[in-house]
């Protein structure tokens, strides 16, 4: 069975208690929960983990070269700084799905820009807890190249 790696970056463990008004209710285990469902249906195994620490983050990407077939990540506040974790997505050469609960394109302008979207196959925001699932399923077609 091919296994996808899930990365949720910071703050989002704190999701449903986190300014709802832009990320919703919805909790960080609940999205992992249905992301499973979905995963049990199309016949591939997650690993699903959330970081607020950049280096971690770095150090996952960076040992998923032979265990993971795709990567799908919310870098969260990272999308937006983090040359570190662009540069490990594009070291390990796994084909990633980028995604956001919120339209980063609709808010503040320093969340315009995603340092990680030119190593992302590509990026799905703006669709709450569907552009998780969204995302997996790209990154599980990206499994049939
Ligand atoms: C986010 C958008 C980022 O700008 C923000 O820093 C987050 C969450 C999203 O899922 O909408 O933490 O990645």
């Amino acid at each position: 069975m091919k296994k996808i790696l899930v990365i949720h970056g910071p703050n989002l463990d704190l999701l449903g208690k986190r300014e709802p008004e832009i990320y919703g209710k919805v909790t960080l285990a609940k999205i992992n929960q249905e992301l499973q469902k979905v995963a049990r249906a199309k016949k591939v195994s997650l690993k699903i983990v959330q970081s607020n620490h950049e280096g971690e983050i770095v150090d996952l990407i960076g040992k998923s070269k032979d265990k993971f077939a795709a990567l799908l990540i919310n870098p969260a506040a990272y999308t937006h700084t983090s040359v570190a974790i662009r540069d490990a997505i594009a070291a390990c050469g796994i084909p990633t799905v980028e995604v956001h609960l919120s339209n980063i394109y609709s808010r503040e302008e320093f969340r315009h820009i995603s340092l990680i979207a030119p190593v992302a196959r590509g990026q799905i925001s703006g669709f709450g807890i569907n552009s998780y699932i969204l995302g997996l399923l790209a990154a599980i077609s990206l499994l049939k190249e």
